[in-house]
């Protein structure tokens, strides 16, 4: 490092944000770049010589990138065209104008970390579009699958109980109804400690039972706003008429084993008929290591449908009839994959808040959604979620989150302080988890 984090302004030694700058980024560039090594016979095969003068230029740009991150160097604009290339350019130069610094540049150990953390997954994008004809490579695809195939037990074990609840939903009260509604959120909501970023994109799946560590799981839960979502959903179902719709939304976060846990909670708002639709939203770009792109959700959907045991299939061809009957529509926005916190969403992409707005409910999956509806910044524990969602309203909300960075607002007077007494290291461990609700019921 050219600049020792005691310099002046710098982060404090050790934030977790100043340790994801030194540690982590230049972890995932390593293996960005050991993966792209790792498949040369193969652009080879598909590409001739191309193939591998692609694969040599795009190792150079990530191995400049890292250079760049580690030694502190001036953030610099994209320079390739793509969609969202100019809202970047003047996005960093808004970051410029902020510093009062004698050269104003934001330089990667002194900007604000959400920014900084998008810009590297940005640039990643750049090297690989920049060296074609390999630019629609994934360096995440084969540690996204990787997840997948090392969670097959405990997925082949969700879908079973998905299959059985199925068979016996028609006959359930109002309470067991709620009861398995609760399950599966619940289980949606510890699928999020599987993202592969916070692991620096080693293997991170879930190797055992969820389903039977929930009720051991239940006091880790920080903020559990779980009754409003029954009631909001509840009450709609009984009040509505026969043929309206309710449509929730849910921001995906990450593939292999946690959007399986999405799309069962998903399929189950179908059949118990608490949702009549349900819109997801994946990336535009690989994202995070883990997150959700198109292809991933295609992929893995027909991986369950291909799956050896029949009520596992079952469930892969449900999923894919949704979407071809449009129960299930996916979406894809530049907007999810820009450094923006998600209240400047109304005046950078009124598309997108305007079809957000459509939602009777939208559920946010993850901890990068929560620093975004929170503007990543520094509030006291106690500030209320709606205030710190800073105007971003477009309809009834939740995050559905495990605890990865140093934020966490909605909290009990004390609350905050008494784990930071026990557990100093409790925000960013994966271990908490919170249903933080917001809107009116
Ligand atoms: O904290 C590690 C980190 O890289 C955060 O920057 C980010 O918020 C998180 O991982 C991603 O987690 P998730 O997949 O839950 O959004
Ligand atoms: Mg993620």
């Amino acid at each position: 490092l050219t600049s020792p984090p005691e310099e002046k302004g710098a982060r404090p030694q050790r934030s977790f944000a100043y340790l994801t700058i030194k540690d982590r980024i230049p972890q995932i560039l390593t293996k960005a770049i050991d993966t792209l090594h790792r498949h040369k016979n193969e652009m080879f095969e598909k590409h001739g010589e191309k193939g591998i003068e692609a694969e040599k230029k795009a190792i150079s740009l990530l191995s400049k990138l890292r250079n760049e991150s580690q030694t502190d160097k001036p953030i610099v604009p994209l320079v390739e065209k793509f969609a969202d290339t100019d809202i970047w350019n003047q996005y960093l130069e808004h970051q410029q104008d902020l510093l009062n610094d004698s050269d104003g540049k934001p330089r990667w150990f002194y900007s604000p970390w959400l920014f900084v953390e998008c810009y590297m997954y940005r640039r990643i994008h750049e090297a690989v579009i920049q060296s074609p004809p390999i630019d629609d490579f994934d360096v995440f695809k084969e540690s996204k699958e990787q997840n997948f195939f090392e969670s097959q037990e405990s997925i082949m074990a969700l879908c079973i109980h998905l299959r059985e609840l199925m068979q016996i939903i028609e006959h359930l009260d109002e309470n067991q109804l709620k009861n398995e509604f609760f399950k599966l959120l619940q289980i949606s909501l510890w699928g999020n400690k599987c993202d592969l970023s916070l692991s620096g994109g080693e293997s991170s799946s879930q190797k055992t039972n969820v389903i039977n560590s929930l009720e051991d799981l239940k006091p880790f839960i920080l903020v559990n706003d779980m009754e409003h979502l029954w009631s909001l959903l509840s009450n709609r179902k009984k009040t509505r008429e026969k043929a309206s719709i309710v449509r929730v939304d849910i921001v995906l976060d990450n593939s292999g084993f946690e959007l399986v846990t999405d799309l069962i909670l998903a399929d189950f708002l179908l059949s118990s008929k608490l949702a009549t639709e349900i819109h997801f939203y994946g990336k535009m770009i690989p994202w995070f290591v883990s997150d959700t792109t198109i292809h991933d959700f295609n992929w893995l959907i027909e991986q369950v449908k291909y799956s050896d045991h029949k009520w596992v299939s079952e469930c892969g061809a449900n999923w894919e009839n949704y979407v071809k009957t449009g129960r299930w529509v996916y979406h894809d926005h530049i907007f999810w994959t820009l450094p923006h916190e998600f209240c400047a969403m109304s005046q950078v992409a009124p598309d997108l808040y305007a079809e957000l707005q459509k939602a009777h409910l939208i559920l946010f999956k993850g901890d990068l959604n929560y620093r975004k509806l929170t503007g990543d910044r520094k509030w006291e524990f106690t500030v209320p979620f709606h205030q710190a969602l800073s105007g971003f309203h477009p309809a009834p909300l939740c995050s559905i989150r495990t605890l990865k960075a140093e934020i966490q607002v909605g909290l009990q007077p004390g609350q905050g302080e008494q784990l930071t007494a026990s557990e100093p290291n409790w925000l960013t461990t994966g271990k908490y988890g919170v249903f933080q609700f917001d809107g009116p019921l």
